[in-house]
């Protein structure tokens, strides 16, 4: 991840990395946005700069980036569209007064991001939007959001520093669900789409799974859970090879 403050070529619009710029494709037109640790606040100012949102908040729990944000908001003129707020997830942002509509949750690990999602009874508040794009343990956040009565309405596979991210849209709407272990893992939405980062993707997890069944034998720990996800993952694969682009043959 790039830390540097925007230089003067990219003064109006930073150049967002393909997960983040996965993330800025889900924000709706208008929206007042919530960046949750926004660090450099790229991707706020980068939807200013698109013209696409009206107003963004952007917050972190540590001084230092909170202030690089501020500090990259006014080099590049947007100190007046956004505020910045010192917090814990949305814990200091009174997002009702704000009307947020779009909440941003990107670049951290997904069991923080459920905690933060978690924690605020403003993310089930209908119509409100959640972009979340973990960086690690992707099947504990859509666990938590399958429990807890969240819809995962889209998902983007993205490519950034050589490694993919899932990025998911999701809005609450109550009803319990229970998505199968490769669901959790690579996201129903990915499973059932074309997209060519798809194969890369479900063949890296594959890896992971393979070498932690490996690790669990070694150690003498049980793995037929971890043997589950693998033969669907596999399946998953099949499938999707079946004619070496994704889709069936013809008949
Ligand atoms: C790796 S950076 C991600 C920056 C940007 N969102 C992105 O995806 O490129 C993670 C940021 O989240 C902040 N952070 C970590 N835990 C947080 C929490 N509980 N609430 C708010 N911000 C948090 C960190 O201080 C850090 O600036």
């Amino acid at each position: 991840m790039n830390h540097s403050p925007l230089s003067p070529a990219n003064l109006f619009r930073p150049a967002l990395d393909g997960r983040l710029a996965a993330a800025a494709s889900f924000v709706r037109e208008n929206a007042v946005v919530a960046d949750i640790g926004t660090d450099h606040a790229h991707l706020p100012l980068w939807l200013l700069s698109a013209g696409k949102i009206r107003f963004a908040v952007a917050s972190d729990i540590n001084r230092a980036p909170l202030e690089r944000a501020k500090k990259n908001a006014a080099a590049a003129g947007f100190s007046d569209r956004m505020d910045f707020v010192l917090c814990d997830g949305l814990s200091g942002l009174e997002p009702e007064k704000r009307g947020i509509t779009d909440i941003l949750v990107c670049g951290m690990g997904g069991e923080l991001i459920a905690r933060i999602v978690g924690e605020s009874e403003y993310t089930r508040r209908p119509g409100v939007r959640l972009i979340l794009c973990p960086m690690s343990l992707p099947d504990k956040l859509r666990a938590y959001l399958a429990e807890s009565g969240f819809e995962i309405l889209d998902e983007k596979l993205a490519e950034a520093a050589g490694k993919r991210y899932a990025v998911l849209l999701t809005e609450y709407d109550g009803l319990r669900r229970t998505p199968t272990p490769a669901e959790l893992l690579l996201g129903a939405a990915n499973i059932g789409k074309d997209d060519p980062l798809f194969i890369p993707f479900a063949e890296e997890w594959l890896a992971r799974v393979e070498r932690k069944i490996k690790g669990r034998r070694e150690g003498g720990l049980s793995t037929a859970e971890d043997e589950r996800l693998r033969d669907e993952i596999k399946e998953i694969l099949k499938e999707k090879t079946a004619d070496g682009n994704g889709r069936h043959q013809a008949i």
